[in-house]
C-alpha cells in the first residue's frame, strides 16, 4: 500500500515515525476521515476546513491543509482504489521533539501522514437496513470535542463497552444530555421534528451531521438543534447515528430496550435516500 508522509508517496512499510513524536508520546495531533466514493471524495473541503480549525486551536505552525485534497486524490489512484468504497485517513502531530509539555523550543516540524483503504460499504449498509444497537455511557472526555484530536481513550473504552454488550456504538452522556456516538453524531426524531445536539465544545461538528442538517432545510424537515434528555428518550420515534463511516444508521435498540419494533423509521429511511442523492452529485 502507497501512503503519504511527510511530502512524499511511498509504500507503507517504509514509513519510519519517530518514537519521539508528539502523537505518539502525547496525542498531540488531529485527523480526519474521508469517504471516497468509486473514486469521488465526499465533501472533502468541508474535512480541509475542520482540520484547519483544529489546527488554529492546537495553535500549530501550520493550519492550512488544503493540499490533503490533491493527496487524498493521488493516494486513491495510486492504490487503484479509484471504482471501489474507499476512507481516506489522515493525520497531523506536533511532529518530534525532546519530550516537553510545552512545544517545542525550537518549534518542530509536523508530521502528516495519509493513507487510503478499502471500505466495507456492504457491511455498512447491512447495518442502514437492519439498524444496529447502542449503549448509553458516561461522557468522560474532555471538553474540547470539537477538535478531532487523536486522544481518544474514552471513545475507545466506550466503543469496547458497546462491542462487549453485542452492540456497535455508544452514545456519551453529559449531565443527562445524550450528545453523540464514539465516531458518530447523534440524532432522534420527536413528533416528526428532527432534533440533534447544538454545535459545541462537546460534540464534534460532524461533516454528516452538516449535510443532514442540509437535507433537511431543502426538503422541508423540521430542525431543532437542542439538547437530547436521556429521560426524554422514550417519547422518541426514531433515532440515529450518523457520520462519514455509519452514513445515516438507525438504531432500533438502546440498552437492553427494543425500539419500535425494530425498524428503520419514515425520516431516517428519507434521510438516507436524500444524503444518497448528495454523494451521487458529488
Ligand atoms: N469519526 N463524532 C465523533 C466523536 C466522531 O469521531 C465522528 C467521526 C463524528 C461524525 O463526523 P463526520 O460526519 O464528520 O464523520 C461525530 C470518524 C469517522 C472516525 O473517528 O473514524
Amino acid at each position: 500500500m502507497i501512503a503519504y508522509f511527510n511530502g512524499t508517496f511511498l509504500e507503507k512499510e517504509e514509513i519510519h515515525i519517530s518514537p519521539d513524536d508528539r502523537g505518539f508520546l502525547f496525542a498531540d495531533g488531529l485527523y480526519e476521515v474521508i469517504r471516497s466514493y468509486q473514486g469521488k471524495l465526499f465533501r472533502t473541503q468541508d474535512h480541509i476546513e475542520r482540520l484547519n480549525y483544529g489546527a488554529a486551536h492546537l495553535k500549530l505552525n501550520q493550519t492550512d491543509f488544503s493540499m490533503f485534497e490533491d493527496i487524498s486524490k493521488e493516494l486513491l489512484q495510486r492504490n487503484n482504489l479509484t471504482s471501489d468504497s474507499a476512507t481516506i485517513y489522515i493525520q497531523v502531530t506536533r511532529g518530534a521533539a525532546r519530550r516537553t509539555h510545552s512545544f517545542p523550543n525550537p518549534i518542530s516540524d509536523l508530521t502528516l501522514y495519509a493513507f487510503a483503504s478499502v471500505f466495507d460499504a456492504a457491511g455498512a449498509l447491512k447495518k442502514q437496513e437492519k439498524g444496529i444497537h447502542a449503549i448509553t455511557v458516561p461522557d468522560t472526555r474532555w471538553a474540547r470535542c470539537d477538535m478531532k484530536t487523536t486522544a481518544l481513550t474514552p471513545n475507545i473504552l466506550a466503543n469496547q463497552l458497546a462491542v462487549e454488550n453485542k452492540a456497535s456504538e455508544a452514545i456519551f452522556i453529559r449531565d443527562g444530555v445524550m450528545l453523540e456516538g464514539t465516531h458518530s453524531n447523534f440524532m432522534a426524531v420527536f413528533d416528526d421534528v428532527l432534533v440533534t445536539a447544538p454545535r459545541s465544545n462537546y460534540i464534534l461538528g460532524g461533516i454528516t451531521r452538516k449535510v443532514v442538517l442540509e437535507l433537511c432545510s431543502k426538503e422541508g424537515i423540521r430542525v431543532e438543534e437542542r439538547p437530547i434528555f436521556e429521560k426524554d428518550i422514550h417519547l422518541a420515534s426514531e433515532m440515529m447515528i450518523v457520520g462519514t463511516t455509519v452514513e445515516i444508521t438507525p438504531i432500533v435498540k438502546m440498552n437492553h430496550t427494543v425500539f419500535k419494533n425494530g425498524k428503520p423509521g419514515p425520516v431516517t429511511q428519507a434521510l438516507q435516500a436524500g444524503v444518497n442523492r448528495e454523494i451521487e452529485r458529488c
